[in-house]
């Protein structure tokens, strides 16, 4: 299962994770890399449900972990690049995001659940390394770049690199 949708970080048949970390998706900041390594994970655990039986995993369960989680993700994103100018086209990426997962979620009970979880996943993986490795990458950047310009002390906890 799954070829057609296997990408250079999904790793190949036979093995448990549908997507993996990779050095490319550091941000630089520790913390945000950490954050998006447990959504990795959250989707990776959304994986293990395909093919078995709908009581196996909780999945509307980890759905809304998931979502809560993503949210508190964002919050946290936003309290590093919140005044950065275009961070308002990046908040519009989170929201957008929200609003399609929310759909996905609210669907769960009409579609298929294999069919709809195998959807979800693909859109989940894609988004999330299409953003980090685009918009989460560039912003962070620039952020990691005026902070070392400005020698601000800081309470956030960085590598830089
Ligand atoms: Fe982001």
């Amino acid at each position: 299962m799954g070829e057609d949708w296997a990408d250079d970080s999904v790793r190949p048949a036979g093995q448990s994770d549908y997507i993996c970390w990779l050095p490319e998706y550091s941000v630089g900041v520790e913390r945000i890399d950490a954050q998006h390594r447990r959504i990795f994970a959250m989707i990776n655990t959304l994986y293990t449900a395909l093919g078995q039986p709908q009581t196996a995993l909780p999945v509307r369960r980890v759905l809304e972990e998931m979502a809560d989680y993503v949210s508190f993700h964002f919050d946290t994103e936003r309290s590093y690049l919140g005044a950065m100018p275009g961070y308002a086209a990046h908040d519009q990426e989170h929201r957008q995001f929200i609003a399609k997962a929310a759909n996905f979620t609210k669907d769960y009970q009409k579609l298929p659940p294999d069919r709809l979880l195998r959807d979800m996943l693909i859109f989940l993986a894609y988004w999330l390394k299409d953003h980090i490795k685009g918009t989460d990458k560039r912003q962070f950047a620039r952020y990691l770049e005026l902070l070392d310009d400005h020698r601000q002390p800081t309470n956030h906890k960085e590598k830089h690199g």
